[in-house]
């Protein structure tokens, strides 16, 4: 790993930490995964296409995609000491809680042994199989947790849909999901799936440059993912938007907030200083989702927050913010909106401990020193 700053950044911004072939983030190209425009795949591909093209380097042809999307189907049954762990996680926990809970479970019921055998080889036999596994399993491991203590009903995760979106929505009601609804959180799901070594993507490469199991990597990025400046800002955002019930309330109250130096989730962004590419993406799901809801007010007010943010801070909305109404029209509980970054952002996470795998060294930085000079120790009873 080359640094090429022998200077502290808040935050390690602009510091290079290694080499990456999976996705740009600006650098001159805009986004892309694996050369391939966000708006392109967005706009053309499914999300398992995406998948694949993330976990196995290509694009599936129509053959391999139909193999793939069967693969993914029959991955999805929890074992049942898992759904008992489940069953006894309280109704009151975070479901980001539950997710990184349940991953560390599965770990333990199938571990990635093989690699524990061969890890000084740096061989990796089962990871592509653990890395599927983990896709088709994360909405069942939530949604199993989250009608378990919702509804009292111990949901079949078996069921079969094509589509990670279409399963997703069809273990949140138990009914055939609304074809807007699929079709939305089939292209949310592209956009959340890889974004280069952001914090959750760092978290895993870090841990996946100890030879830690594949599993420890991903309970690492869940952990990191959680936080409201990372993958929480979703659920944040969407708090902020419920606090208005017209768009006139907006400018004042955010006028406010931001004197008192608060932070307005799904805005602003590390890396892009200007846009983010995949918000107008979404935004323009969201609008439709409103339309066909009837909204007058979610949508309007989420416009007059971009609007306000613009006008008073050049701050531009993240990727989070027009997620949160979208999947707010498609009536997912807010509680569901982070773990839902995680269902699909587990494809670029395991790209990215494959590939730090495949080439590894120990990521462990330097830090400036900044506490007290060396000095004599003081034994207890004379100090
Ligand atoms: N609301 C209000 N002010 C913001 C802001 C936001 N969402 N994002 C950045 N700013 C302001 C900061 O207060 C700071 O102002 P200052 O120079 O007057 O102190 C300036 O913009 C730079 O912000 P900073 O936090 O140093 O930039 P960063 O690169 O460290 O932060 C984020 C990037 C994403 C952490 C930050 O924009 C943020 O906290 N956004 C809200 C959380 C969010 O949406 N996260 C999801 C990211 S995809």
């Amino acid at each position: 790993m080359a640094t090429t700053h022998k200077t502290k950044t808040a935050g390690l911004a602009d510091v290079i930490a290694g080499e990456s072939a999976i996705c740009t983030v600006g650098q001159g190209q805009g986004l892309n995964y694996r050369g391939y425009s966000i708006q392109d795949l967005a706009n053309q591909a499914s999300f398992e296409e995406v998948a694949y093209l993330l976990l196995y380097n290509k694009l599936p042809n129509r053959a391999e995609l139909a193999r793939y999307q069967q693969r993914l189907q029959s991955l999805r049954t929890i074992p049942d000491a898992l759904k008992e762990t489940l069953e006894t996680i309280p109704a009151t926990a975070h479901p980001m809680d539950v997710l990184r809970t349940a991953c560390s479970m599965l770990g333990c019921l199938e571990p990635e042994t093989l690699f524990l055998e061969k890890k000084l080889q740096q061989q990796f036999p089962q990871q592509h199989d653990i890395a599927d596994r983990l896709l088709a399993v994360m909405p069942s491991l939530l949604l199993y947790w989250h009608r378990f203590h919702a509804d009292r009903q111990r949901i079949d995760t078996t069921l079969q849909a094509a589509s990670t979106g279409e399963y997703f929505l069809t273990l949140l009601t138990g009914k055939q999901p609304d074809k807007t609804h699929i079709d939305a959180m089939n292209v949310s799901l592209i956009l959340y799936a890889e974004h280069e070594f952001n914090a959750s993507t760092f978290a895993a490469r870090v841990a996946a440059s100890t030879l830690a199991d594949f599993y420890s990597a991903v309970v690492s990025a869940i952990g990191t993912l959680r936080g409201p400046l990372h993958g929480g800002a979703n659920e944040a955002a969407m708090a902020l938007i419920q606090r208005f019930q017209s768009a006139e309330q907006v400018a004042p109250a955010l006028k406010d907030a931001l004197a008192r130096k608060e932070k307005i989730m799904g805005f602003g962004h590390r890396v892009y200083k200007t846009a983010d590419p995949r918000s107008p993406i979404i935004k323009a799901w969201s609008k439709q989702l409103s339309r066909q809801a009837g909204d007058t007010v979610v949508f309007p007010v989420s416009e007059a927050i971009e609007q306000f943010m613009w006008s008073e801070k050049q701050l531009f909305p993240n990727l989070d913010f027009y997620s949160a109404s979208a999947y707010f029209f498609m009536g997912i509980p807010v509680a569901l909106y982070t773990p839902i970054f995680v269902c699909s952002r587990i494809t670029g996470w395991a790209a990215h401990i494959m590939e730090q795998r495949a080439n590894n060294a120990l990521i462990r930085p330097g830090s400036r020193y900044t506490g007290p000079e060396p000095r004599a120790f003081v034994p207890v009873d004379q100090r």
